[in-house]
């Protein structure tokens, strides 16, 4: 019984405890990426420009600088038993009679009987002759009758020794059957109490698992469902990689590589080389593509680690040879920082807004330090019509709020690490979970090219996730509401041209 007993319990404790492992796997929120934002409400000074983060006087100051038994025990047939012995035939000896006879007298007196009593005795011993071999004929039969007597009792006692054996063995068997009897009630006894009272509630343990695995698999499907939607374009394209590679853009086009498309570039000989898109027309070519926005086709609200590694889609084909459409990517802030320290390294940053128009913002010196220093940034030599974002902020702002939006000599920020100028440690003031990206905030920008992707341009707060401008901006040009249609940052090695 207890052989039974056991595995019946493990099993419902298991199959508890197994839905309750399931339980305790998954306890994230999807929603609890991004914290809300409480809503504010703006004083008065109805500014439009954003970017800035104004201070609370009271408490602020800012510094300028980031898953039917068997019945044991024998078998149902007895040893076999050895056959009664059975006696030997006891064969009645005939004891021959002694002939006897005579004719005298009791007395002598009376003399000698009747001779004819002689003759009488002499024919009678004639007629014995013939009694006498009319018996010898009748003898032998006898004989075989007697044996076959024997026989037949033989026969008899053969018979009922095995009566006795199956009366026996019938006793037996009820025995066993009596025994096997009480063990089935016994189990039946105990299988009913715990169907009666155990897996009841048990079961209804298991209904609220079920009810809330069954809760969890709809959040689930919604999210694989929004993932689906995401994923709607290709996230990876095979692109045949040219033949001819270097060590960054320049290098290749001095090798022969001019025109526009991914190649293999390897900075270093100690690193693995990787992909890039090179733009080799642009400005007399050499550039290589770090980041490029064009249709948010790619998330950019990522974390550290893939801000750190690089994410989105190198380049397209346009043809079966080459890789010329470049894809939305951010080339990972290892490899920004490890192009730049080179040496001096001059940033093209391209932008188009929805009319078709396009401006640029050219820094002669970029540099991205590693990630020790939280890949701080820092920029010099403006030139271009964009508006200087990086070392001057917006200029729609003024003071403090304008010095709030500059970028040179900022860390990098994403939403899972805080590195901006904005009440640092408080984690309910980060700019990257408000902005929308990762990026070189301050408190918090002027310029935001990994912001949401906005189609059409204008956009508002009340679009916005946060309610603040958090789209692809570049506020010297456009302002804090409206996103672009495309943005880029190229670097090239910078040298003297002749
Ligand atoms: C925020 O406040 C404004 C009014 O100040 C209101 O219109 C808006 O609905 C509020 N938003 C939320 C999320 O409470
Ligand atoms: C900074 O911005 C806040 C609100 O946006 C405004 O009240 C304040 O006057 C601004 N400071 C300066 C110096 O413009």
């Amino acid at each position: 019984m207890k052989m039974m007993k056991t595995p019946l319990l493990l099993l419902v404790f298991l199959c508890v405890a197994w839905a309750q492992d399931v339980l305790e796997y998954d306890d994230y929120d999807l929603d609890n990426k991004i914290s809300p934002k409480p809503n504010k409400t703006t004083d008065g000074a109805a500014v439009d420009a954003r970017g800035h983060r104004p201070l609370d006087r009271a408490r602020e100051s800012y510094t300028s600088r980031y898953a039917p038994p068997p019945i044991s025990g024998g078998s149902r047939y007895r040893g076999r038993p050895t056959a009664a012995p059975v006696g030997g035939p006891k064969k009645q000896e005939k004891v021959p009679q002694p002939e006897s006879g005579g004719c005298t007298h009791a007395s002598e007196e009376m003399g000698v009987l009747c001779p004819t009593g002689c003759e009488l005795k002499t024919t009678l011993t004639k007629q014995e002759k013939n009694v006498k071999l009319v018996i010898d004929e009748l003898k032998p039969e006898l004989d075989e009758l007697s044996q076959s007597s024997n026989r037949i009792f033989d026969y008899v006692n053969g018979m009922s020794n095995s009566l006795r054996e199956r009366q026996r063995l019938v006793t037996d068997n009820n025995q066993v059957v009596v025994q096997f009897t009480d063990q089935v009630e016994e189990n039946h006894a105990y299988i009913k109490e715990v169907v009666d009272t155990v897996f009841p509630s048990n079961i209804r343990v298991l209904e609220g698992v079920l009810n809330k695995i069954r809760q969890k698999i709809q959040k689930l499907e919604t999210a694989i469902q929004a993932q689906r939607e995401k994923c709607k374009d290709p996230c990876m394209t095979k692109c045949p990689i040219p033949v001819v590679s270097g060590k960054e853009c320049e290098d290749i086009y001095r090798r022969g590589g001019t025109e526009s498309q991914m190649y293999m570039v390897q900075p270093d000989p100690l690193y693995p080389p990787y992909k890039a898109f090179c733009d080799q027309t642009t400005q007399n070519g050499g550039w290589l593509l770090i980041q490029n926005r064009l249709d948010g086709s790619v998330d950019f609200g990522r974390r550290w680690d893939e801000y750190r590694r690089g994410f989105g889609n190198i380049a397209f084909p346009a043809s079966k040879r080459h890789c010329e459409i470049p894809g939305e990517y951010w080339l990972g802030n290892e490899r920004i920082s490890q192009l730049t320290k080179t040496g001096p390294t001059e940033v093209l940053i391209e932008m188009e807004d929805w009319e078709g128009t396009k401006v640029h913002a050219k820094y002669s010196r970029f540099t991205v330090q590693s990630e020790t220093s939280n890949f701080v940034m820092a920029v010099e030599g403006y030139s271009g019509n964009a508006g200087n974002c990086f070392l001057e902020g917006s200029p729609e702002l003024f003071g403090e709020n304008r010095t709030m939006t500059i970028h040179n000599g900022m860390m990098f920020s994403t939403y899972d690490r805080d590195n901006d100028n904005w009440n640092p440690g408080d984690p309910s003031k980060q700019c990257a979970r408000e902005d929308g990206g990762g990026w070189w905030y301050n408190r918090c920008h002027s310029a935001n090219p990994n912001g949401r992707y906005y189609i059409g341009g204008p956009y508002t707060k009340q679009m916005a996730k946060h309610g603040t401008d958090d789209g692809v901006v570049w506020m010297n040009w456009k302002g804090s509401w409206y996103s672009l249609k495309a943005i880029s940052m190229k670097i090239k090695p910078f040298f003297a041209s002749r």
